[in-house]
């Protein structure tokens, strides 16, 4: 038997996370590009249940990071891919995908119902009805997004133990639910801490087109969302998503993007009211996409953004419903989303 190899293959090797200590009881996990967990284990699993073959097209919409993880591991496993996205999709990052050797078709007008997303949609279901062999991950509904990150489960809890708080952002739901499940078969008692954004429907907000604040939340419900899982839902704006990821930059050189920013708010407010529990956030992309946007002062001006400071403690409301701005935070208890919206007792999770 040789030694283990050196160098794991290209993508393999860029998944993984670095852990880092804020404080005494919370930890941060940082990602390049999380989704680089869904996006490889998708593609293999489809590989080795013969769904992909040498001439089958993978297409897939995205707002950005599952995009340009999928062209990261098409180009690598020699597999075409054509995207749809919007104009979250930059020209910084077009070019990074197209660099990649993926095709990429931008849509700017938003859908009826549904916005962007569902204007997405359609496109998609234009792509997949001309190509005959095609693949579609579809990130928002298919179980191994999911299931790709118990892998990151259980490098969590082969590098901290126990772990009491898990916090992070809501966007297919596939980050958290599947963190969540396969860390709770460790950790028992996880508080589980899912970050969404005001007019989101994630969580039972009315859906409010146009939000600023993109990768988290979502204007249609996916499949991937298990409410169940949920203790604790908070709401952040993009204000404060913003401020917050300027402040992470400014106090711990952790230059990351809204989404990181939004987490790290949420859970450095748990960790600190918890100090005898072990917290961990999941911090998903850094902040290079987000050069012409969030980090740039211009941007943030002439939206009303970049000045407020930074809220030390969220709100507590009593219902998701509560469209305020700002920051807020619900008791989620475990719940379908039915029996929160209908108001219905707290029934936990056995
Ligand atoms: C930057 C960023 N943060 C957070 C998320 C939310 O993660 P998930 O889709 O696993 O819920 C996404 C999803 O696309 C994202 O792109």
């Amino acid at each position: 038997m040789g030694a283990a190899p050196i160098f794991e293959l290209g993508s393999e090797a860029l998944k993984p996370p670095r852990l880092l200590r804020l404080a005494p009881n919370f930890y941060v996990a940082i990602f390049g590009i999380m989704k680089l967990y869904p996006a490889s284990y998708i593609i293999r699993q489809a590989e080795a249940r013969r769904e992909i073959g040498p001439h089958t097209l993978v297409v897939e919409t995205t707002s950005g990071t599952f995009g340009l993880a999928l062209a990261m591991v098409c180009a690598e496993r020699g597999h075409r891919l054509w995207l749809v996205g919007d104009g979250a999709i930059d020209a910084t990052l077009r070019d990074r995908i197209l660099g990649l050797g993926a095709d990429i078709s931008i849509v700017t007008e938003p859908a009826a119902v549904g916005g962007m997303q569902q204007a997405r949609l359609n496109l998609l279901t234009a792509l997949r009805r001309d190509h005959e062999d095609h693949f579609w991950p579809a990130q928002y509904e298919n179980p191994d997004n999911s299931r790709s990150y118990a892998e990151l489960a259980e490098m969590l809890h082969a590098q901290l133990g126990q772990i009491d708080c898990l916090i992070g952002t809501v966007g297919t739901g596939g980050s958290m639910c599947g963190t969540a499940a396969a860390l709770g078969e460790r950790c028992p008692g996880l508080h589980v801490v899912g970050v969404d954004t005001h007019g989101s429907v994630l969580f039972g907000q009315p859906d409010r087109p146009g939000r600023l604040l993109r990768g988290l939340g979502n204007s249609l419900l996916p499949r991937n969302v298990v409410h169940t899982a949920f203790d604790e839902v908070h709401w952040v704006s993009a204000a404060d998503a913003f401020s917050a990821a300027h402040e992470l930059h400014r106090r711990h050189a952790l230059f990351m993007g809204p989404t990181s920013g939004a987490a790290w708010l949420a859970a450095r407010w748990w960790a600190h009211e918890h100090p005898d529990r072990q917290v961990v956030a999941i911090l998903p992309d850094e902040g290079h996409r987000y050069m012409s946007t969030v980090y740039d002062r211009e941007w943030l001006a002439a939206r009303g953004l970049g000045r407020a400071a930074l809220p030390s403690a969220p709100v507590t409301v009593d219902t998701p419903g509560f469209e305020g701005e700002g920051w807020s935070r619900f008791g989620w208890h475990r719940r379908r989303i039915d029996e929160v919206l209908a108001g219905s007792e707290i029934e936990r999770a056995a």
